[in-house]
């Protein structure tokens, strides 16, 4: 017994040393993810909200959930999801929703706030220049409240909260995504759109900082993916007069909205990390891993195309508002795994599983989440290499 736990110390340790290997972490290294953002990050938070006011929503019907968890679970794809692929290699158990029915929480290894559906603005402010999300009202800062709420459940003792928020791995979104697509889905033009992106930057930052004055000092942010390469908007918004981007034939202006996003948030990231060299603020690039995708879909098994959805109610990109994947008349494709794009929105588990590696073991993460373990028990000389080495390279981009 005591052999073994000594043996086992040693070994984690050695895991934990950054640098060494990209292979996969010993969960030593993160005692648990606390995840915040929408549906592709929810596992089941918005499933349980409409099952309490009886609210259909397609989302949670088969055929969701059919490849791995051969039931609907309240995810928004066929299968698995960044953070339970996440969850996994970090020899976590899946991510367990905060909302459930019998209002136990507890950090355990995890809690995940994300709300299918949820914008980072709040819905009052969206409702105020008439956009309606219908799907929900949890925006970002309504699951900081519910974080805050949780606590004391969660820590026990208050004071020991600072301690498991720093030891956990912050999974910030993504979120923003649905502060475009529900104006978007609304026929509201792209300047309009493109004027809330400053808006919704300011709102994932301050929820950051909260969280880093909370006791947070290791977050992930993912950026938004290239929405004008989704089925939804190739059906809704294609049309001869758009351009298209020749290498994916996806909707150039509409991914613009998403890289003006993104290189805001990257620079709102870079003045964090500047003002607290303790915490490592990681970027993760969601557009451009799975844009390596969209520009070869065949290399990566994606037999059936980029563009095209699983599942839906027909036409040229197999999405049809009308008749959702899900509800009745809408049809699923024997192989998702052939396929990017799942429902016409979310992609398949397949094409998550490609975009997880390129991130979490791969390049899309800045600095690279493979590079990283901060639990430091051993040295604090470590840990300082690895934030100066942070630093550097938040400076080179
Ligand atoms: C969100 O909507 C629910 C149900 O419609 C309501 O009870 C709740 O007060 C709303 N929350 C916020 C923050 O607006
Ligand atoms: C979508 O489905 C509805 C209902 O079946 C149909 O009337 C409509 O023409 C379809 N729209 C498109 C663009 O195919």
């Amino acid at each position: 017994m005591t052999s073994c736990s000594s043996y086992c110390f040693v070994i984690l340790l050695v895991l934990c040393r950054g640098y060494t290997s990209n292979t996969l972490y010993a969960n030593a290294c993160f005692t648990s993810i606390i995840s915040f953002g929408d549906s592709l990050a929810d596992t089941g938070n918005l499933k349980q909200i409409a099952s309490e006011t009886d609210k259909v929503i397609s989302y949670f019907l088969p055929p969701y959930g059919e490849t791995f968890f051969h039931q609907p679970t309240g995810r928004c794809s066929d299968g698995r999801l960044i953070i339970d692929l996440l969850a996994e290699s970090l020899g976590l158990p899946l991510i367990p929703p905060f909302v459930r029915s019998d209002d136990v929480v507890e950090l355990g290894q995890g809690v995940n706030y994300a709300v299918a559906g949820a914008t980072a603005l709040d819905s009052p402010f969206l409702e105020a220049k008439g956009v309606y999300n219908s799907m929900t009202n949890a925006s970002l800062r309504v699951q900081l409240a519910w974080f805050k709420q949780s606590l004391p459940s969660l820590c026990g003792e208050i004071r020991d909260c600072k301690h498991l928020i720093g030891s956990s791995l912050i999974l910030m979104g993504e979120i923003g995504g649905n502060d475009y697509n529900v104006p978007f889905f609304a026929g509201k033009s792209i300047d309009e759109v493109e004027s809330y992106v400053p808006l919704v930057i300011d709102t994932i930052i301050s929820a950051i900082n909260e969280l880093i004055e909370m006791g947070a000092r290791t977050l992930v942010v993912p950026g938004n993916l290239p929405i004008g390469c989704t089925s939804a908007y190739l059906a809704l918004f294609g049309s001869q007069k758009e351009k298209y981007d020749p290498t994916t034939d996806c909707l150039i202006r509409y991914n613009e909205i998403a890289e003006y996003h993104n290189e805001l948030l990257q620079t709102e990231l870079m003045m964090i990390q500047e003002l607290h060299p303790n915490v490592i603020i990681i970027y993760a690039d969601y557009y451009n891993a799975v844009m390596q995708i969209y520009r070869s879909p065949h290399k990566f098994g994606f037999t059936n195309g980029a563009l095209k959805a699983c599942c839906g109610g027909g036409g040229p990109f197999n999405y049809n508002s009308s008749m959702k994947c899900g509800l009745a008349y809408a049809t699923v494709c024997d192989q998702p795994d052939t396929y990017v794009n799942w429902d016409g929105v979310h992609l398949t588990e397949a094409a998550y599983k490609h975009i997880f590696k390129g991130l979490f073991q791969g390049p899309y993460t800045t600095p690279q989440f493979n590079s990283l373990c901060p639990t430091s028990t051993s040295s604090t000389g470590e840990r300082q290499n690895i934030e100066l080495n942070v630093r550097n390279s938040r400076l080179d981009i």
